[in-house]
């Protein structure tokens, strides 16, 4: 993307819905550069807040992903990368020396923009963290499962079939699936990038419904091209370009109100 010459990039946060109570995601100062000099996060500074649904937006490659996969770590495991900063999540700082980066991540379960359920049965699938986790106790595996899979809206289509292959389930399906897989490891955030960009329209919207019945349980934070989708399932929404976050209040506010020019022009279909 051109970057323009000379522009300043003023931050604006406003009023944020919450459920009460500290937030569950602490950002602060948050810098990142890919090899050397490509700087991808400019100076971001945003609380996620416990319990609710916050969508990161924004035009391509302006580090939505980025951002995400920094709350858990998963860009560790990109050579060259460098970072500067602070996240905390539930207060314990994940960037800092000695952190433990396997239990950061299974507090964060994380949903790709693509189905990605490994290839084995329904029911293993789900009971993946927990065989991870070295548990063997058969009773609390099954109820593990059977609660994931009603969690994520999707036992009653394969309480019948759980030895049945999980690649063999539609896209959706598979969508719910993963997200039943994330929910079995009892994360405390379930990040989820664009989770709803390779399912057609009845499929998203009954992820877009999942979403909701989560909300309370989890906290979320979904990156999502679809400002529809945005306003439908978000509590609080940040807006991010080239790497900045820009605008970040209430869905409500940036959606009817935006205060930056450069989110009502985003919003309005102007760019993007
Ligand atoms: N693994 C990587 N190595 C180098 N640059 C990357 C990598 N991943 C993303 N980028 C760059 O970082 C910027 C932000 O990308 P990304 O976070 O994927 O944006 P978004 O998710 O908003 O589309 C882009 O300029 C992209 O080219
Ligand atoms: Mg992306």
């Amino acid at each position: 993307m051109e970057r323009p010459q000379g522009e300043t990039f003023p931050q604006t946060v406003y009023h944020l819905k919450t459920a009460g109570g500290p937030p569950a995601v602490e950002i602060k100062n948050f810098n990142l550069w890919y090899g050397g000099t490509a700087q991808a996060l400019f100076d971001i500074t945003m609380s996620i807040e416990k319990g609710l649904v916050t969508a990161l937006i924004g035009p391509s490659g302006c580090g939505k992903s980025t951002l995400l996969r920094c709350l858990n770590r998963m860009n560790d495991l990109i050579d060259g990368i460098r970072i500067e900063g602070r996240i905390s999540i539930e207060g314990s700082d994940i960037y800092a020396p000695g952190a433990d980066v396997i239990a950061i991540r299974k507090r964060m379960g994380m949903v790709f923009q693509k189905p990605n359920p490994f290839p084995m049965s329904i029911y293993e699938n789900v009971a993946y963290p927990l065989r991870v986790d070295g548990i063997r106790d058969k009773a609390l595996i099954d109820a593990t499962v059977e609660q994931s899979l009603r969690g994520a809206a999707l036992w009653e289509e394969v309480k019948d079939r759980l030895n049945e292959s999980a690649l063999g389930l539609s896209g959706g399906q598979q969508q719910r699936l993963c997200i039943a897989r994330a929910i079995a490891g009892s994360p405390e955030v379930l990040l989820m990038d664009e989770p709803c960009s390779a399912l057609d329209p009845i499929a998203t919207a009954k992820i877009e419904e999942l979403i909701d019945e989560l909300r309370g349980q989890f906290t979320i934070v979904i990156v999502t091209h679809n400002m529809q989708q945005a306003g439908r399932v978000s509590d609080n929404t940040a807006f991010m370009y080239l790497g900045r976050l820009i605008e970040y209040g209430e869905t409500a506010t940036v959606f009817t109100r935006p205060l930056a020019q450069r989110t009502q022009d985003y919003i309005t279909g102007r760019f993007g």
